[in-house]
């Protein structure tokens, strides 16, 4: 038997000790690939042994800018010795500014700042029902949100009830009322569903991402908008994973081409309520955020809504100098130049071996599928050998692997890592 006291007091626990002890201590709510990282630095992260992997997962597009960005990281440090928290009861002096920053940045008239992503979804929804009974004129209780079959938003109860994941609910219920699942990519689905004169809200995933990379029609954001726009319904798109340059855009509902300017937010395809999450921060906490104009935003009052840690003045300050390091370092451009190269090159493996049948994605965000059934162990055991070479990746969905490294890549790097593969 392991003896976990005396392995921490001698601080010398393998991998195997460390997988071991969060199997004993730890809630089984995940199953993690097997290996124990350490320390992380740009595209790179080293596990207890010492051995290095290219990261090609990002914490799940967390870590867009890089493990420990030293500008992010310098202000965590600066801010962390001044001021950390002072919750929303009072005034801060950092939070108008981030505000301000967020605001200009997105181009909305308002920011919420929240914690974590599934609360930033969870804000959105709620900003969207109070919009439909203070503007839109919907009976009490009878707004309805429109969601995407395949949808993740994240795992409270309020969004997994809009979740088809039978993992993700069942044994989980009951469930949210007050929503409609229609089919992802299917322009006629939601033509259907805004018929009804009480839905206020779509919300849906520019491409989503952990159903598999699935990218919709050209098109459908477009049509999305100009339907939400026709029928008075939100569109409310959740940006928490392709937000922050991962789809070589600042935002993937940005126009169409690479530039990190806000001019590139085009008006057709402008959410009514953007939600932001994971790279917001660059990976060193939570830090989410809704923002929408003064016509919706306004709609929740003192008191309605909140969060103790929601615009803390260090997450504010993180999210400030991740977001400078997005346009210092131009990582938009970079996450669509890499992306092309990369998919060139899964497009050349697929030529070449029948095991992969399919590359798709936008930026750095990719996933290959592979030819076996989702039940397969053939993705896992790929992503062991991926390790064994040094590069972490990890399947959804059984047959699919994502591809997801950070921003910051060099081309030799990107083109290294495609060897690996
Ligand atoms: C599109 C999308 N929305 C929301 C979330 C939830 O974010 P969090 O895990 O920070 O709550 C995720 C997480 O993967 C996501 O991909």
């Amino acid at each position: 038997m392991l003896n976990f006291n005396r392995m921490i007091d001698q601080n010398v626990l393998s991998s195997s000790e460390l997988m071991k002890m969060e199997d004993k201590y730890g809630a089984h709510n995940y199953h993690p690939l097997e290996v124990v990282l350490s320390k992380g630095k740009g595209v790179y992260v080293w596990d207890v042994e010492g051995k290095q992997y290219f990261d090609f997962l990002s914490a799940y597009s967390a870590v867009n800018q890089g493990h420990c960005h030293p500008r992010i990281i310098s202000a965590l440090k600066d801010q962390a010795e001044t001021l950390t928290l002072t919750s929303r009861a009072f005034y801060n002096d950092i939070l108008g500014r981030y505000e301000k920053y967020m605001s200009e940045y997105f181009n909305y008239d308002k920011i919420l700042p929240m914690n974590t992503g599934v609360e930033a979804v969870e804000t959105a929804l709620k900003l969207c029902r109070k919009w439909a009974y203070r503007k839109k004129g919907v009976a009490e209780n009878q707004a309805k949100i429109i969601f995407a079959s395949g949808n993740f938003h994240g795992r409270t109860m309020a969004v997994i009830s809009a979740s088809v994941d039978p993992s993700s609910r069942k044994g989980f219920g009951p469930f949210m009322p007050g929503y409609e699942i229609i089919e992802y990519n299917n322009i006629e689905e939601v033509k259907k569903a805004f018929q009804d004169p009480t839905v206020s809200g779509f919300i849906v995933e520019p491409i989503q991402g952990e159903a598999g990379v699935v990218v919709p029609d050209e098109n459908y954001l477009s049509e999305v908008r100009r339907l939400c726009t026709e029928n008075n319904v939100l569109f409310i798109a959740d940006e928490v994973q392709t937000g922050i340059a991962r789809t070589g855009k600042l935002l993937a509902t940005c126009g169409n081409c690479s530039c990190t300017n806000n001019c590139e937010n085009k008006p057709e395809v402008k959410p009514d309520i953007l939600i932001l999450g994971k790279a917001l921060s660059g990976g060193v906490f939570p830090v989410s955020a809704v923002l929408a104009d003064d016509e919706i935003m306004l709609c929740i009052q003192p008191g309605e809504h909140g969060s103790t840690f929601g615009g803390n003045p260090l997450a504010c300050k993180v999210a400030m100098a991740a977001l400078d390091v997005i346009k210092d370092e131009n990582l938009s451009e970079n996450a669509n130049r890499l992306g092309i190269i990369f998919r060139n090159r899964m497009n050349g493996l697929i030529a070449k071996t029948d095991l992969v049948t399919l590359v798709r994605g936008k930026g750095l965000l990719n996933a290959i599928v592979i030819n076996d059934t989702p039940e397969s162990k053939t993705a896992w055991n790929i992503c062991l050998a991926l390790r064994d070479n040094g590069l972490l990746a990890k399947p959804t969905h059984g047959n699919i692997i994502r591809f997801a490294p950070p921003l910051v890549m060099t081309e030799d790097e990107l083109n290294e890592c495609c060897d690996i593969i």
